[in-house]
């Protein structure tokens, strides 16, 4: 069951909600829309295919950082991953449990370890300065602090480079070969450090288990060497990544089960704590940008439907040429042609498009048309270029009502920073 259908009646839904009835309700300008349901069952999903496991699930913040959705993951259970001060800040106001958070990060600052180490999360050493201002923001708040080593497998996730990170030129983690100066380091520090774990990330949009599996039989290895010099480490922390189906092509691609199932002889074996960092595989499909046709127009060889909204708005496909799906949200007119389009946005240049050589049927202006699969990495980076402002979101709640979750940004608020200089 998924929260966005379309009808034979030509018409796309979110939980039996018309979205043009919902679009021509709200505010006239882009929207984000999600499915509260559809989190629910997300977040069921990862705890179903967990059962028997000691486990935490560590909701990747950097995904889709709206309060309302923390609030409601959170609640559903969930831990989360946090790579800035300014995320642990919003994961401790949604009421996660500093236990069951994870701060990540190859740049890690002083003042945010401090704070993470007040807060008694888990903090993953990334390199040989980040250890060494762990160990200073721990003397700083008067804490010792359970830290995992951030290992680099090596494993080559096969996905685009700009979203790969365990591989063994990538800027984060340690070099494996460095691992005894860490562990001696840590050693070095019983005041301070609690090596409690082992962590390592692969990149995103992973759709083969089995790069998880190598993955983790490489990291159990590491726990083994570990355990044998006497740390009584009880966490194995994989990471996020699992892909999701942005083609909607039918394709079978893994779920969370063939996720977990691919690992969970390893981790019983060893018997370990198993910690998970989902972002897009909880979030994305949750979620649509609903954005109304401006005009159509043909140019040279092209032609472009010309949408309000823009890469402002969603980046993904302009930054990583990355394929989200995209349809009209009402029937097409009968003497509609279909042609192959670019979905474009008003954005002054050329990168600025949501979807490349699409065939759609030529939309009348006005009409309703969604970007699919946009709950993660769309509104958390979102920008104001061309000062466009960053739009508001909504959700079908459980009982089928829609409910603002933030409010668009506006002028006034732009015009905010400028007051008092
Ligand atoms: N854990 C760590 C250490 C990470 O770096 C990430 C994502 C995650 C967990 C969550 O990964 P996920 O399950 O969401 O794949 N902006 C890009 C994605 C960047 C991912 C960065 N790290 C995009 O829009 O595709």
């Amino acid at each position: 069951q998924h929260c966005f259908t379309k009808s034979e009646d030509g018409y796309l839904y979110c939980e039996g909600l018309k979205v043009h009835d919902i679009m021509e309700s709200v505010e006239r300008r882009p929207f984000y829309l999600y499915s509260k349901p559809q989190i629910t069952r997300n977040v069921e999903a990862y705890k179903d295919a967990l059962q028997g496991l000691n486990s935490i699930i560590g909701y990747a913040i950097k995904a889709n950082n709206n309060l309302k959705i923390l609030e409601h993951l959170r609640h559903l259970g969930c831990g989360a991953v946090l790579v800035s001060g300014n995320e642990l800040r919003l994961a401790l106001r949604a009421g996660f449990d500093p236990t069951r958070c994870i701060f990540n990060g190859n740049g890690k600052i002083l003042d945010d370890l401090v704070l993470a180490a007040e807060a008694g999360v888990f903090v993953n050493i990334d390199s040989e300065f980040d250890l060494e201002n762990i160990v200073e923001a721990a003397r700083r708040a008067g804490k010792k602090v359970n830290v995992l080593l951030r290992i680099n497998p090596d494993v080559d996730p096969q996905v685009h480079p700009y979203v790969a990170t365990g591989n063994k030129n990538s800027k984060f983690g340690i070099r494996n070969e460095k691992l005894q100066w860490f562990l001696d380091a840590v050693k070095g520090h019983p005041n301070e450090l609690k090596l409690v774990g082992a962590h390592c990330h692969l990149g995103s949009t992973i759709t083969k288990v089995d790069i998880f599996r190598d993955a983790a039989t490489i990291m159990i290895n590491y726990i083994d060497q570990i355990r044998g010099q006497g740390f009584e480490v009880d966490y194995l922390n994989i990471g996020g990544g699992l892909g999701i189906d942005y083609y909607h092509s039918g394709a079978i691609l893994p779920t969370p089960r063939d996720l977990i199932d691919t690992v969970r002889d390893l981790v019983i074996s060893r018997g370990l704590n198993l910690i998970i960092e989902p972002g897009r595989s909880l979030i994305a499909n949750t979620c649509c940008l609903v954005n109304r046709v401006t005009g159509v127009k043909t140019n040279g060889s092209k032609n472009f439907i010309v949408i309000d909204g823009s890469m402002a708005e969603l980046i993904r496909p302009s930054l990583y040429d990355a394929y989200q799906h995209i349809e009209l949200i009402s029937p097409a007119q009968s003497n509609a042609e279909i042609v192959t389009f670019d979905v474009v946005g008003p954005v002054c240049e050329s990168a600025d498009f949501l979807g490349r050589e699409r065939e759609l049927p030529t939309p009348a202006k006005g009409t309703g048309l969604v970007v699919h699969d946009a709950g993660a990495y769309c509104m958390s980076m979102a920008s104001t270029y061309n000062l466009k402002m960053r739009p508001p979101e909504y959700w079908v709640e459980d009982d089928g009502s829609v409910s603002k979750i933030r409010h668009g940004e506006t002028f006034e608020d732009h015009i905010r920073f400028f007051e008092g200089l």
